[in-house]
């Protein structure tokens, strides 16, 4: 195709050639992400990789590739510096960081698909942004190729926030969603993950909610203009979770499990918490299954004569693979790019600047509290594995009675011997079959350090067989 009188060339650096950093070489190299729209021509100048060789597209661009971070972010020709990389090590978070203060340093503005740095630093990061004049943007951060970033921070300006939470991490509704569809057990369900590679061979990361907990950092700061620091909010993993907890959620709760986020606001106080969630059948979030995401934004505003009205939104599509994260990536590189080189965090020409965040990040964030871990309330759902033998579930009762928390329900199953022997192998308990009583006791609204302080109490009874599995119960 002829280039067009006008086309201006915009110089990309990237660090990381990984899942994303490929996939957006796939887009550019394959000249579908190139010419977008006649004004813009988006070239890869540099491209920074550990081991080169090797790489997808190496043979045929082997120029553009070094193993010198420095030498991509301080090329002249690089207008933008895409980051891509990826570590949950300090060290290494720290590394990335400076590769990113670095660019604005150099005058470039950044664009990065990296939560886990922008969690961890993003109040460094955006300060140096601010000091330079530079601009920072992260849609593909959160939620893959959804626009949630951008929806937030120019679409709901005129919103009051009440409550943004969702499904954001694809791997552990791809393990949930699988074991409530074939029964499978955790392990096999993380396997199978695994070998989709839907799932790292490491899958901390993602299996105990820190992914979830950066992705929610980022959306609260873009909600609430409040920064959460990484370790304040609530976090529960999936990996206690059985089959059998499906069991109980579907035919006694009329429920599914489903790993969610939240960030919640009552008055001036800002609730946050990341775990899974006793989700009714008939809410919209139980139906999103597999890797897909899916995000909720409640917002409140004056409605003409109405008064205030309560607004839902909610934002669906693929959370993660290198194809929609790199479209992300392109969505802002061409939003600046498209500035004309006026990439200023100030240019008030764009509502698009993250300015929540950077209210947030930078400190000047609106007078918020953050409630403590230990004072997150719900309804909670809590499954016993006991051995088989009279008063039990009496003593729970008292114990939880005791700490001034209502039981609300008691839910038995009647388990065939195969279902037992399943729950013992998945919970690795070499007990009989025969000898071993599951059943779930649902909780009123009660705090994590409530129910924390009970389990702690029950937990030196001598009839437990392996630690209560508790998460809370969803409610609007
Ligand atoms: N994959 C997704 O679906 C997705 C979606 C949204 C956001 N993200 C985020 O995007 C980033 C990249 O994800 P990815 O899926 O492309 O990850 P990946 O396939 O594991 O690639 C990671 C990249 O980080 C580099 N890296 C890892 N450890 C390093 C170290 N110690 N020193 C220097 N470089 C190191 C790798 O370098 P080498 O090339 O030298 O191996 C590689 O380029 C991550 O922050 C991730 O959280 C990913």
């Amino acid at each position: 195709m002829p280039v067009a009188k006008n086309t201006r060339k915009i110089g990309l650096g990237l660090l990381g050639s990984g899942t994303v950093g490929e996939a957006l070489q796939d887009l550019l190299f394959r000249d579908l992400g190139k010419r977008l729209g006649a004004d813009l021509e988006l070239e890869i100048v540099k491209i920074y990789t550990r081991r080169p060789q090797g790489k997808k597209w190496y043979a045929k661009h082997r120029a553009l590739f070094t193993s010198s971070a420095e030498e991509v972010i301080d090329h002249p020709r690089v207008d933008i510096l895409v980051e891509a990389l990826g570590s949950q090590q300090e060290k290494q978070l720290q590394t990335y960081k400076s590769y990113i203060i670095r660019a604005f340093e150099k005058g470039k503005s950044v664009v990065t698909s990296d939560k886990a740095v922008l969690a961890r630093f993003g109040k460094e990061i955006w300060s140096a942004a601010e000091r330079c004049g530079r601009e920072l943007r992260f849609e593909a951060c959160v939620g893959g190729g959804i626009p949630i970033i951008r929806s937030l921070t120019e679409s709901f300006a005129a919103e009051e926030p009440e409550s943004i939470y969702g499904i954001v991490n694809g791997t552990c509704n791809y393990i949930l969603s699988e074991m409530r569809r074939s029964g499978k057990s955790y392990d096999a369900a993380l396997r199978e993950a695994q070998e989709r590679g839907y799932a790292e061979s490491d899958p901390k990361a993602d299996t105990a909610g820190l992914d979830a907990e950066a992705k929610l950092i980022l959306l609260a700061g873009v909600t609430f203009g409040v920064y959460l620091q990484p370790g304040i909010v609530w976090r529960k993993g999936i990996e206690e979770i059985q089959a059998i907890d499906f069991l109980y959620a579907d035919r006694k709760g009329r429920c599914t499990i489903k790993p969610l986020a939240a960030a919640r606001r009552e008055d001036d106080v800002l609730s946050g918490f990341v775990a899974p969630v006793l989700v009714p059948h008939d809410h919209f979030l139980a139906t999103i299954d597999g890797a897909t995401n899916a995000i909720f934004f409640k917002g409140k505003r004056s409605a003409g004569g109405d008064g205030a009205r309560d607004w839902n939104y909610v934002f669906v599509g693929p959370g993660a693979g290198g194809g929609p994260t790199a479209v992300a990536i392109l969505g802002d590189v061409c939003e600046l790019a498209r500035r004309r080189g006026s990439y200023r965090i100030t240019d008030s020409a764009s509502r698009y600047t993250g300015q929540h965040l950077a209210t947030a990040l930078t400190g000047a964030g609106k007078a918020l509290t953050v409630k403590p871990a230990d004072q997150i309330a719900a309804p909670f759902y809590i499954r016993f594995l006991v051995k088989d033998r009279p008063g039990i579930v009496g003593d729970i009762c008292q114990t939880f009675g005791k700490m001034a928390i209502n039981v609300s329900e008691i839910w038995q199953l009647s388990h065939g011997e195969s279902e037992l022997r399943e729950l013992a192998k998945s919970h690795r308990l070499s007990e009989k079959p025969g000898r071993m009583l599951p059943f779930v006791i649902t909780l009123e609204r009660a705090t994590a350090g409530q129910i924390r302080t009970a389990l702690d109490i029950i937990g030196r009874k001598d009839y437990l067989l392996v630690e209560p599995v508790w998460f809370p119960i969803w409610r609007n």
